[in-house]
Order: C-alpha cells, then structure tokens, then sequence
C-alpha cells in the first residue's frame, strides 16, 4: 500500500525544554521529560500517500493547503527517506523519488496553543515511517520537525535526552514506564478566555531562541536545576510518589517563566487568569495540608494540571467555584466524564478566594495517561481519496 493514517497523541512537559544548541537539527540545552496524552481526547491525524502520479508534494493543514517550502517538514521527508535507502530489508514497491500528498488535522483546538505541533510532527513522521518502511529510533527524526514532538513518538512518561553529538544522533526520546504504569493519573487541560490584550504575548519560536542568546537564569537552570530536577522526578514518577511529583513539577514551570521573563526582551505567556489558578492551587493544596494538584503552563496563558482520579470530582467542583463557566453545557467538560460533587463549606472558606467573574475559564479537557501514535487501518480512516486529494 502507498497510502498510510496514523493518530498521535499531545504531550506535556514536566521539566521544560527551552533553548537550542543548535537551531537547524534542533538539539536543546537541556533534558526533559513529559507525559503523553490519551488520544482518545486529543490527537493529530494525518494520512501520507505517494505516488508514481503525483505531480509535486503537497500538504494540507486543518482543511487548508499549505506551502511544502518550510524546512522543518523538509528536513523530515528528508531523513525519511534517507533511511529508507538505507534499509536493505525494504520491500523497495515504493519508489523515494515519488512525491507526498500529506494531510493531517486536530481534533482539539490548534487556537488553544496545545502542544499542537508535537503531536503533528510526531504523526507525520511516525507515518512515514510506517509508509518508507523505515526501521529504528524514529524520535530523532520528529525532533527535526518540531523538538517536543520526539516525545510524542511513545506513550507513558517520556525523556528526552539532549545528548551531545554534533549530528543529534544520541539526541533522542525513550521511554520511562508506559501508560499503564500509573494509571489513577489524571490530567485538566483549562483552557481560558482569550482577551484582547493577548494577542500582544509574546510567540513561542522567537522567543526560545531569545532566552538562549540573553538569559542570564538560563544558564543556572541548565547547569543545576534541571539535571537534579530530571532525577528526582524520574524517582518519584517510578515509585508513583505524587507530593514530590507534583513539587517538581510547578516549580519547573515556575522556573521556566522565570527564565521567559528573564529573557530580554521579555517572553510573557501566562496572563491573569493563569497566576489566578496558581494561587488557587497552592490554596487549596495548603488546605487540604498535602500536594493535591500541580500545574504546569506552556508558552502560552492555559494550564496543565496534574491530579489523582480520586481527587477530580472535588477539585473540579472548587474550579467551578472559583472560576463560574458562563454556562454548564455538555461543551464546558470535555474528554472523561466527572461525577459532580458540591464543595464543603469549610474548604471554600480555607481557601479563601471569592469566585471571579463568569466564562473566564471556557472549557475543560479531563484525560489521562496514554500510549504512543497508532496506526488506522480502516480504509475509511483515511483523510486522502484514491487520487490524493483531501476528502474534506
Ligand atoms: C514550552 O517543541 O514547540 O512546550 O522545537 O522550536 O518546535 P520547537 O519548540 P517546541 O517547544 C515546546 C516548549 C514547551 C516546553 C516543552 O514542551 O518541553
């Protein structure tokens, strides 16, 4: 066959990757480690077909074509097929010199600044791979798409590991434990309003880059924090320890806008709402005596929340307290459904935090712990026709 579908999950990082060695194979100052996402919730889908007929490669993104000259999918398609001259066990029906038709799209919001790209590099390399019959390591070749899609490659908790080599050969992604190893996990994906003045934050690409050349924190964070951090938290996701988890893990994305902050000029994400949640979890966290929930905020103002499944129905309902949504709608809680619980009095008041203003939170994802991209083998799954065209 000539025509390959995949899905591949989202991931979100625990300790952050942020900062470049080298700017074209994507090789970063720092490890980091992730868990991906169930992609019964969230998950890029994309189809790959060659043929002796098409006439140029072509790529179509969330129902729209897009330009092929953009050297991040190049570079992939490049290294593809290089290892599939390379392995002489192919079966050779697929001729490297033919050109791709490729179409892929999201079942979540790209708008909502969600590890999209991750999980869009990871599945278009994973199915060409799967199409060029390429063997091995593929997680170096998704870093050249986009770097936190390695991770995206496998399910559970993931390390990517820097490396050292010059050509990022040992810059590559492996697995820690797999999706069933902590399985009352669970993830909150909150995503907020966004207000006008948001369009003025900063972007991400531009900005990664920025920290490497001015921050002075970025430095200390390479050298000392992460390597520990990566360590610690390492342990304590093997041995399910979830205080220390959770520690490691809002002080890690603390750091990170520290150091976004640190970056001149300044790399700004998260917004009001998001240092609303911060204060919120540490308040419930302190009254409650122990690490409930952790958070963790990507280069953009929604939250990450890390949590335990017997610990959701209550936190949810204290967010819904806080944080009213205009209005409760099968809309409003997406992903895994959650029974709801009313608060207890006496924690509202430990909290101590009055309710903001309605719709300030517009949805919520609940999900957990997943494995890595799958291949569809349906015929009907396909988002190419026979002729390489998009269904759509
Ligand atoms: C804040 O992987 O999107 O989400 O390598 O330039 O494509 P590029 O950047 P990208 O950066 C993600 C940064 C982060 C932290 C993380 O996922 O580790």
């Amino acid at each position: 066959m000539n025509i390959v579908t995949c899905i591949a999950p989202v991931n979100i990082a625990v300790i952050k990757y942020w900062g470049k060695r080298d700017e074209k194979l994507i090789l970063p100052l720092n490890d980091s480690i992730s868990a991906t996402l169930n992609t019964e919730q969230m998950h890029a889908k994309t189809t790959v077909m060659t043929s002796p007929e098409f006439k140029e490669d072509k790529i179509w993104l969330n129902g729209k074509e897009e330009s092929f000259d953009n050297p991040r999918l190049q570079n992939c398609l490049k290294e593809i097929r290089r290892r599939a001259k390379e392995n002489v066990n192919s079966e050779g029906d697929i001729d490297c010199s033919w050109c791709v038709h490729i179409c892929s799209q999201n079942n979540f919001p790209t708008a909502a600044g969600l590890a999209s790209s991750a999980a869009g590099y990871a599945c278009l390399v994973y199915a060409l791979a799967e199409l060029y019959k390429v063997e091995g390591d593929i997680t170096a070749i998704a870093r050249q798409g986009s770097g936190s899609a390695c991770r995206s490659i496998l399910g559970g908790f993931v390390h990517w590991h820097q490396g050292s080599a010059s050509d990022g050969s040992d810059s590559i992604a492996t697995q820690i434990v797999p999706e069933s190893h902590w399985s009352q996990l669970r993830i909150l994906i909150l995503v907020f309003l966004e207000r006008k003045l948001d369009s003025y934050r900063s972007k991400c690409s531009l900005g990664m880059q920025k920290t490497a050349e001015t921050s002075e924190l970025l430095k200390h964070r390479i050298s000392h924090s992460v390597p520990r951090r990566i360590q610690e938290i390492t342990e304590a996701i093997v041995s399910k320890n979830f205080e220390k988890f959770a520690e490691l893990t809002m002080k890690d994305s603390n750091q990170f806008h520290a150091v976004c902050l640190d970056t001149f000029p300044p790399n700004v994400y998260m917004n009001d709402t998001s240092h609303a949640i911060v204060s919120l979890i540490h308040a419930y966290n302190n009254a409650l005596g122990e690490n409930k929930v952790a958070y963790t905020f990507d280069a953009g103002p929604n939250a990450c929340l890390y949590l335990l499944e017997p610990d959701v129905p209550q936190f949810l309902s204290v967010i819904n307290h806080v944080f009213p949504p205009a209005s409760q709608t099968s809309e409003y809680l997406k992903g895994i459904p959650v029974e709801s619980t009313p608060v207890p009095k006496s924690l509202v008041t430990s909290i101590g935090l009055e309710p903001q203003e309605s719709g300030l939170l517009k949805y919520v994802i609940h999900t957990k712990v997943g494995r890595g991209p799958q291949i569809l083998t349906e015929s009907n799954q396909h988002l190419l026709n026979e002729s390489g065209q998009p269904k759509f």
